[in-house]
């Protein structure tokens, strides 16, 4: 596993999660090779929501949402000592390896969960870790089902039809957006789903059985 995505809500809660970062980064230090994908947390939530208020469109609104996650990108690429903080999949494609590529979103239209698809694409890489708070894909939305639970496998395409039929509004469970499903399925790259244990990304990154969810690319 070579392409690990940590979401926002994980390195900026309520503003950038120092002490977490620390603890996060020290597990990965001989983890090579290694690309990192890092999304905006509550400084894009923030920016999106008083862009909303003043009536920006959905454009200019990802736009905002990608500077939060190149903010936070830079953050975290500074805090490697081989990291080096990219804008794109191709310059992350062409450091990688020789350092750490760490960027954040790329264009409107999808999350950072995508970023990390294209990006394993680009490498041909078979595996991506996404780190979340919720640590996993439930088998309903658990803002409205306190019994819901953490599914150990999903088919991307399944994830990918019910998110089509119930739209973008869909809730909580649908932690992946539908353009990473698309490309994991026509790449056959598996996504693994976790929360934010230091241990548990490092095992994951190891191949190890961590427990969160496995989407599986068909
Ligand atoms: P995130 O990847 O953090 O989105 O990008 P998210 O999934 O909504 O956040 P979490 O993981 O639940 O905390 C933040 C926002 O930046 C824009 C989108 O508006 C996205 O919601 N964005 C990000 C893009 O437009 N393009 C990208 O490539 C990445």
């Amino acid at each position: 596993v070579a392409v690990l995505n940590l979401g926002g809500s994980v390195i900026c809660p309520s503003g950038p999660d120092v002490g977490y970062i620390q603890r996060l980064l020290a597990g990965l230090s001989d983890i090579r090779p290694l690309a990192i994908v890092v999304g905006g947390g509550s400084t894009a939530r923030a920016y999106i929501g008083a862009g909303r208020e003043l009536e920006l469109n959905q454009f200019q609104l990802d736009l905002l949402g990608i500077a939060a996650t190149r903010l936070n990108a830079l953050l975290v690429a500074g805090a490697i000592p081989d990291g080096v903080f990219v804008e794109g999949v191709e310059e992350a494609a062409a450091v990688y390896g020789a350092a750490v590529p760490v960027l954040g979103g790329t264009e409107p239209g999808h999350t950072t969960d995508a970023v990390s698809l294209l990006l394993a694409e680009a490498l041909g890489e078979e595996d991506v870790v996404i780190v979340t708070k919720v640590g996993g894909v439930y088998d309903r939305d658990p803002t409205s089902h306190p019994d819901a639970r953490i599914l150990e496998e999903v088919e991307a395409g399944a994830l990918l039809r019910e998110a089509s039929e119930k739209g973008s509004t869909a809730g909580a469970r649908y932690v992946l957006d539908p353009l990473s499903l698309i490309i994991a399925m026509r790449s056959g790259i598996r996504i693994r789903v976790i929360g934010p244990d230091p241990e548990d990304v490092r095992g994951a990154l190891l191949g190890q059985e961590v427990g969160g969810t496995l989407v599986l690319p068909r």
